[in-house]
């Protein structure tokens, strides 16, 4: 099914589009963003793309980040002269023991500094001033405690301790908060302030998609309590998805125990669906299913994303001869996220849409078809990542919406795997945010995909 051309509808698109751009979107602030010093080490380069994979693998095995940057060293290492002059140097660099040590300090530092633009703390109490400064700014926020692929259970269990007190004090600090009533309700009803995004397989090493049944008994304890922390904080928590290895898992587990008579009366929650997967439809079809016949007190917030394992997926299907569970043309992924948005649209207030993205023509189809529905303004949420879209979120509270940030809180071990994703993505050949920081004209970005 295609989106149909609805010449009103393109209209407003491209007046909201242009407006955005002009409040925060410039081409000049997101040439900041892919063109970092140390950023320009991944260029488009396959091999490089696939080390830093590798980096992926390795991060939660990770004592520190000397030990992570000597991994980093040796993976360009591998990749030698293809990945342009800055490879070549930091690879050669690590072939002479003399200067490994050195090339390891180079790697930590460009990636500490892409931490401290993508990381708003080390812990909630030292994100705290900082969280508190974008809601004061009239953003939403969402912590994300960075943690993934966990290797032992008792590494879940700390992980899940670490967000079970990081509820409490994220709801603590957000009674603080100056009152914002955008930011606090919908037509459905109360909007928490202290929002959490977590991962499930911070919460146990066992998903497995051979074997999901221990993984899924072991995380469900976790969740169910960090649901009862969350009720009675009054704090929303929301599931993220990662990749497909477990999301037939995490999907199943979290809607059930949503249905959970515990659960009817709070906490809000909320989970995600990818674009970018083939069957993102049919899982909406579950999902719409779902909420028709559970009754809880406040709707599932579904958070749309084009989502971010697109590598992973690709290299992993084509190694096994699969056909890749992700569609391979960007325009597919952009029609796909159009009619998602449509439809959770439409579905409002059965569930919560929450449209995420950095481009910027999906956010002003998003806001273009609410209206046309009827929808208050405040009844559409939009969604931006932490030190990618933060002009974007000032300049979508200028005009009124509700734009909640994304904030990851952690420190660089936990982190790694997330900001090679960030990588990843903006530096990909179909990147939003690196065709518009190379002066693609608006028009055409703003253009039916
Ligand atoms: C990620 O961790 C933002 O949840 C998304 O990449």
């Amino acid at each position: 099914m295609e989106v149909q051309a609805e010449p009103e509808l393109d209209a407003d698109i491209a007046e909201i589009g242009r407006s955005l751009a002009r409040r925060g979107h410039s081409a000049a602030a997101l040439k900041r963003v892919p063109q970092e010093r140390g950023l320009n080490l991944v260029g488009r380069d396959p091999k490089v793309r696939a080390a830093l994979l590798q980096l992926v693998d390795v991060a939660p095995a990770c004592e520190n980040a000397a030990d992570l940057a000597g991994h980093l060293n040796s993976y360009l290492g591998q990749v030698g002269d293809s990945g342009g002059r800055p490879v070549a140097i930091a690879a050669g660099a690590a072939r002479v023991p003399g200067t490994r040590a050195l090339t390891g300090q180079a790697a930590r530092v460009a990636i500490n500094r892409m931490a401290h633009r993508f990381i708003v703390g080390a812990t909630p109490e030292q994100a705290a001033g900082e969280l508190r400064l974008m809601w004061s700014h009239g953003n939403a926020i969402s912590v994300d405690l960075l943690g993934e692929a966990t290797l032992t259970e008792a590494e879940g269990a700390a992980y899940a301790d670490r967000c079970d007190r990081a509820l409490s004090t994220l709801a603590l600090d957000a009674r603080g908060w100056r009152a914002n009533p955008l930011l606090e309700s919908d037509a459905a009803g109360p909007l928490p302030r202290a929002n959490l995004s977590v991962k499930v397989t911070a919460l146990t090493p066992l998903v497995r998609p051979q074997a999901p049944g221990r993984g899924q008994r072991d995380a469900a304890e976790h969740l169910r309590r960090l649901l009862r922390t969350a009720a009675e904080a009054g704090a929303h928590l929301h599931v993220d998805m990662e990749s497909m290895d477990s999301r037939e898992m995490v999907f199943e587990m979290l809607l059930s125990i949503l249905a959970e008579d515990e659960f009817r009366s709070g906490p809000s929650a909320g989970l995600v669906l990818q674009a970018y997967l083939r069957d993102s439809e049919e899982m909406l079809d579950e999902i719409i299913g779902w909420a028709s016949r559970t009754e809880r007190a406040s709707p599932l917030t579904v958070r749309l994303v084009k989502g971010a394992y697109w590598d992973q997926e690709h290299i992993e299907a084509i190694q096994h001869g699969w056909v890749p569970p992700v569609w391979s043309e960007k325009a597919d992924s952009d029609r796909c996220f159009e009619r998602i948005t449509r439809r959770l649209i439409d579905a409002f207030p059965l569930v919560r849409p929450a449209i995420a993205s950095h481009n910027l023509r999906s956010l002003a189809h998003a806001i273009a078809y609410s209206r046309h529905r009827l929808l208050g303004i405040g009844d559409l949420e939009l969604q931006v990542l932490r030190g990618l879209g933060d002009d974007l979120a000032e300049a979508l509270a200028r005009d009124g919406y509700r734009a909640r940030v994304y904030s990851p809180v952690g420190d660089l071990v936990s982190g790694m795997a997330y900001l090679v994703r960030r990588l990843l993505e903006n530096t990909s050949n179909d990147s939003f945010l690196a065709d518009r920081a190379a002066g693609a004209d608006l028009d055409s970005l703003l253009a039916s995909p």
